[in-house]
């Protein structure tokens, strides 16, 4: 039998394989350099960058570990648009595979500003952060609405022809109602999701752990609530999926592309295994093989009824 098909397509983007880092997890693909080769993956997202340079929220804490997860408030610390494209993504680049752009801002505007300096770079997509929880203004506060959330995505799509890729919060009632307000506003694909806001108390001080009070909960923790989010998202949108939210193996990664993901990214998991995106691959591949599957696209939400 021949090599089962590993290819996905999002927009003019071909990826070789659906596994992905996503956005926060290694800097601007330079933390975790030399611990494995990322080139191999289907794609690497970058960590979100703003207009401006962001210093982040204080130090003492920005991450506790919690049960089967972590809390992070990193507060979006970036260098800054313009830093980003002279000092960091250059040597990004030269990874042998797709680089992925995350962006955020204040209003739709510095969303399309960051968005319109990327377009004439050698990026593959950019992915729109509307769901960052630990910051005050922008972040989530558009990810929580369908109306600004699509009101962002077509910022975006007006000043790029890179696809371009929302990124969801599962900290809504609805999140397919999101979903299909960015899919309407010309989205290339969705990604999802972001972290759950979460709170960790210190209680002989009596205060939150984390200096920014609040937080967002990754890890294995969340997979089963990030699963049914993609799933209901694949119920409501043609256009493809990548998820995320506690990836731990194969048969994780798995539930997700059964329930309708077209690529799966391996956050928190990096941080205890830094091989575990490829070991994933691996698997997956595996598990083709096993059910003389053709390739992974065949078997993207094809979950049958209990
Ligand atoms: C330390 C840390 C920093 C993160 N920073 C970002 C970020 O800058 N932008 C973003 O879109 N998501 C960010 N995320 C969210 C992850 O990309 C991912 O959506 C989430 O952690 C769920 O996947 P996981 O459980 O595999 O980590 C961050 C997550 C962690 C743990």
């Amino acid at each position: 039998m021949t090599a089962p098909d590993l290819t996905v397509r999002i927009g003019s983007m071909t990826m070789k394989n659906p596994v992905v880092v996503p956005s926060g997890i290694f800097g601007y693909g330079d933390e975790f350099a030399g611990l494995a080769d990322y080139g191999r993956l289907g794609a690497l997202v970058l960590k979100t960058i703003t207009r401006e340079p962001r210093a982040g929220n204080p130090p003492a804490h920005r991450t506790v570990e919690t049960p089967a997860g972590m809390v992070n408030a990193i507060g979006l610390e970036n260098v800054g648009l313009e830093a980003f494209l002279r000092d960091k993504l250059p040597a990004a680049l030269h990874h042998n595979t797709n680089i992925i752009a995350s962006i955020a801002g204040d209003t739709p505007a510095e969303f399309a500003h960051c968005a319109r300096a990327l377009d004439l770079t050698d990026i593959a997509a950019i992915e729109i952060n509307i769901s960052c929880p630990n910051v005050n203004k922008g972040g989530m506060a558009f990810g929580i609405h369908p109306d600004a959330s699509a009101e962002v995505t077509s910022a975006v799509r007006a000043v790029t022809n890179k696809p371009v890729i929302p990124k969801l919060t599962p900290n809504v009632t609805d999140i397919a109602a999101v979903a299909v307000a960015c899919e309407k506003a010309g989205a290339d694909a969705i990604s999802l999701v972001n972290t759950f806001s979460a709170m960790v108390i210190d209680v002989e001080r009596r205060r939150p752990l984390l200096a920014a009070g609040t937080g967002g909960l990754s890890g294995p923790a969340i997979r089963p609530a990030a699963v049914y989010c993609v799933y209901q998202v694949a119920q409501a949108v043609q256009v493809p999926i990548i998820g995320m939210g506690g990836i731990w193996n194969a048969n994780d990664a798995l539930e997700f592309i059964l329930a309708g993901a077209s690529a799966v990214a391996v956050g928190t998991a990096l941080y205890a295994d830094p091989s575990a995106p490829h070991r994933i691959l691996a698997g997956v591949r595996d598990y083709l093989e096993r059910h003389n599957e053709p390739s992974i696209s065949h078997i993207v939400g094809s979950l049958k009824p209990h």
